[in-house]
């Protein structure tokens, strides 16, 4: 089967933009950040999301531009006859998982903005105290949120069925560059709040006394989630980028669009959260209960909120659609189904744990797993297992079982881009040593 190609390099950063840039940044990496004493956190984030994520990022796109398939495959076709074909299963499971849960996130993004359309959250709206029990009786209430998550994963599915070119591309050029510049505007009113100085130092000024091999783990798993990395989504776009582009270029670009959309949101969140005596480490919930003070201290908040979560639900649906597409490709692929048979399958796998996630707010809040709730079980599993393991044998296969002269063939296009084949000594170290040792210690630090 003939591969459908990225349009240009701007459809290139666009797709790999949209998947990276999403609730990863704008939900998950506030709340960890919270979770895991603010600055500390941030300052190992850095410096793993450079020096691990970003190596792993530009492996996984190397191997999927140069076998030119799908995650599932890829190992099958590189290394024909190997175990290495096992791990396509765990790269075709992870998605599955994490669009599941990461829809009922959307689904609140979009239940969100339908209360931001009724103009709950602008300037005198509310009761000021109301927003934590208001999001508390929603999450945890049974029919709504299931709801808005299947109303979600329809449209992420639909967008799917559509194709790759037409239905990803178009998406992310208009909402992305609407989102950062209202996360700006967000970030400047919650820092200028009266009282913001707390919130601030305490993300600017690291206490390294914090950091401990449960920090370095979540902020390598965040890595990971905000980078798309370590199961395969990189890999399959990989696979449809054209033999022209610079691999360290769009993934560099990628890197850093990610990394500020993610700080950015945390300097929206962060003062807020201390101006309005709220729990920095108070999980999931963290960004939906602290917004709406925002908004609702601010001049045209009502319509700055209604932007926003529209922008936030585009985000996050370019991620779940990226998501989502690898198990598509997967039966596509390797079953022979139609692209719209294989959206409908997907749909309903995905569906059904979502809804068991969803539940585990409320009804099923007593049912664990290892001591976590359903839906903290299935994010603490993907991001701070399936996906280390992942990025390890991803960046295992390329530094140790892929010939050397292959990686730089497709890292430097047959040595025509010099500046890549000058770097490309530090990146081939940064995957192939670096980066496994890294995994291997945190994962086992982490666990013993
Ligand atoms: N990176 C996305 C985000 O930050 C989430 C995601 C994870 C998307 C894994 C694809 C793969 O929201």
């Amino acid at each position: 089967m003939q591969r459908e190609n990225f349009g240009n390099r701007f459809g290139v950063l666009v797709a790999m933009a949209g998947s990276a840039i999403g609730l990863g940044n704008l939900w998950r990496f506030p709340y960890m950040v919270g979770e895991y004493g603010g600055a500390a956190f941030i300052f190992v984030y850095i410096i793993c999301f450079f020096l691990l994520c970003l190596p792993i990022l530009i492996a996984e796109i190397t191997i999927g531009r140069r076998s030119q398939t799908n995650a599932f495959r890829v190992f099958h076709k590189l290394a024909p006859g190997s175990r290495w074909n096992l791990v396509g299963i765990l790269m075709v499971a992870t998605p599955i998982i994490v669009v599941s849960y990461y829809s009922v996130i959307g689904g609140w993004s979009v239940e969100y903005f339908v209360k931001a359309c009724s103009l709950d959250f602008s300037p005198g709206a509310g009761p000021e105290a109301g927003f934590g029990d208001i999001f508390g009786s929603f999450i945890s209430s049974v029919w709504a949120p299931v709801l808005y998550h299947t109303f979600y994963l329809l449209v992420t599915a639909a967008v799917v069925a559509v194709g790759v070119k037409s239905g990803i591309e178009r998406f992310g050029k208009i909402m992305m560059p609407l989102l950062f510049v209202i996360m700006i505007v967000i970030a400047v009113r919650s820092a200028t709040l009266p009282g913001a100085g707390d919130g601030l130092e305490w993300l600017f000024r690291p206490d390294f006394s914090k950091i401990d091999a449960s920090v370095c783990a979540a902020a390598l798993g965040q890595g990971f989630f905000s980078l798309s990395v370590g199961f395969g989504i990189m890999l399959t776009y990989g696979s449809y980028i054209s033999k022209k582009e610079n691999i360290a270029v769009s993934s560099a670009y990628t890197a850093v669009s990610d990394l500020v959309f993610a700080l950015i949101a945390s300097c929206a969140i962060m003062p807020a959260v201390f101006v309005f005596g709220l729990d920095p480490s108070e999980g999931p919930g963290l960004v939906f209960e602290t917004l709406p003070f925002i908004f609702s201290n601010m001049p045209l908040g009502g319509l700055v909120s209604i932007l926003f979560f529209l922008a936030l639900i585009v985000a996050a649906l370019t991620s779940s659609i990226s998501l989502f597409e690898v198990g598509v490709a997967y039966l596509m692929e390797e079953k022979h189904v139609s692209r719209k048979k294989a959206c409908v399958i997907i749909f309903v796998l995905t569906w059904a744990l979502g809804v068991l996630c969803s539940l585990s707010f409320g009804p099923l809040s007593d049912l664990k797993l290892f001591g976590n709730t359903l839906f903290d079980f299935f994010d603490k599993l993907s991001a701070n297992y399936l996906m280390p393991s992942g990025a390890f044998l991803i960046v295992l296969f390329v530094g140790w079982r892929m010939k050397k002269s292959d990686v730089r063939e497709e890292f430097t296009n047959r040595e025509t881009l010099s500046g890549n084949a000058r770097i490309f000594p530090v990146v081939y170290f940064l995957i192939k040593y670096m980066a496994p040792v890294a995994i291997v210690v945190i994962f086992l630090t982490n666990l013993l």
